[in-house]
């Protein structure tokens, strides 16, 4: 059975479609079997971009689709490793479903309060219909600069939950990467690649934390 790791949030913009893509390319990288799956048909953000790697042509190949829905997007998947879900930039019912049938889901943020109040309502909700914090990973993205980032970790603190080590900056170098196709690890700068790197390795080492349970998360 593959590995599911979703990407949602309440708020749009919050870096989504940027952490699914950098988690695909990492895994592709890593000779995994990625399959990233973009439910939000309007913007199409992932398939996108993924059509401009595959111009590129891209060494590691990543399986970009758009689908209507989350049963959609799990059809024929058996021979992945790794199914990966950017949601579009709200909640809907369809979320709960992700989220239950997800080995790790993703809510990422930025260090805003306008940002992180709308985040700990999600994770609260999120516990509530019965997803434990360690299948809750919460990633801060979109930083501006240094300080940002323990009023982060001290808002998330207070509220019972816990970011990831690290974060993404905001950076230009990130934009252009990703519209040339490439991730936010794979910019023209190496510190950037680095920052990326870190939060990605954070992210999969709470997954790797998870492994041994993964046999039984199929139908809970
Ligand atoms: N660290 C960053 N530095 C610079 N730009 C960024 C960064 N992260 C995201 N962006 C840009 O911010 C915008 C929003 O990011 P993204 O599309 O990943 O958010 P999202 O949560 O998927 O949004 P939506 O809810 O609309 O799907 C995009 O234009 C993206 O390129
Ligand atoms: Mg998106």
């Amino acid at each position: 059975m593959p590995l599911i790791v979703s990407f949602v949030s309440q708020k749009g913009g919050v870096g989504k479609s940027t952490l699914a893509r950098a988690l695909a390319a990492v895994g592709a990288t890593g000779k995994l079997k990625v399959k990233l799956a973009d439910l939000d048909i309007q913007q199409q953000t992932s398939v996108r971009w993924g059509k401009a790697r595959k111009q590129r042509g891209t060494a590691s190949p990543i399986d970009v689709g758009a689908f209507r829905s989350f049963d959609d997007a799990l059809a024929d998947s058996e021979a992945f490793d790794l199914i990966i879900v950017d949601t579009p930039g709200h909640t809907s019912p369809s979320t709960g479903t992700v989220a239950r049938a997800s080995h790790m889901v993703v809510v990422p943020t930025s260090a805003t309060i306008d940002d992180l109040y709308p985040t700990v309502l999600l994770l609260r909700a999120l516990e509530e219909i019965g997803i434990p914090q360690s299948r809750l990973a919460v990633a801060l993205c979109r930083v501006l600069e240094p300080s940002e980032e323990k009023v982060a970790r001290n808002y998330v603190a207070a509220a019972g939950y816990e970011l990831l080590p690290g974060f993404i900056p905001e950076r230009a170098s990130y934009r252009n990467a990703q519209n040339r196709g490439q991730a936010l690890t794979e910019t023209i700068d190496g510190t950037e690649n680095e920052s990326a790197d870190a939060l990605i390795e954070s992210l999969l080492r709470k997954i790797a934390g998870q492994s041994d349970r993964t046999r039984n998360w199929s139908g809970d």
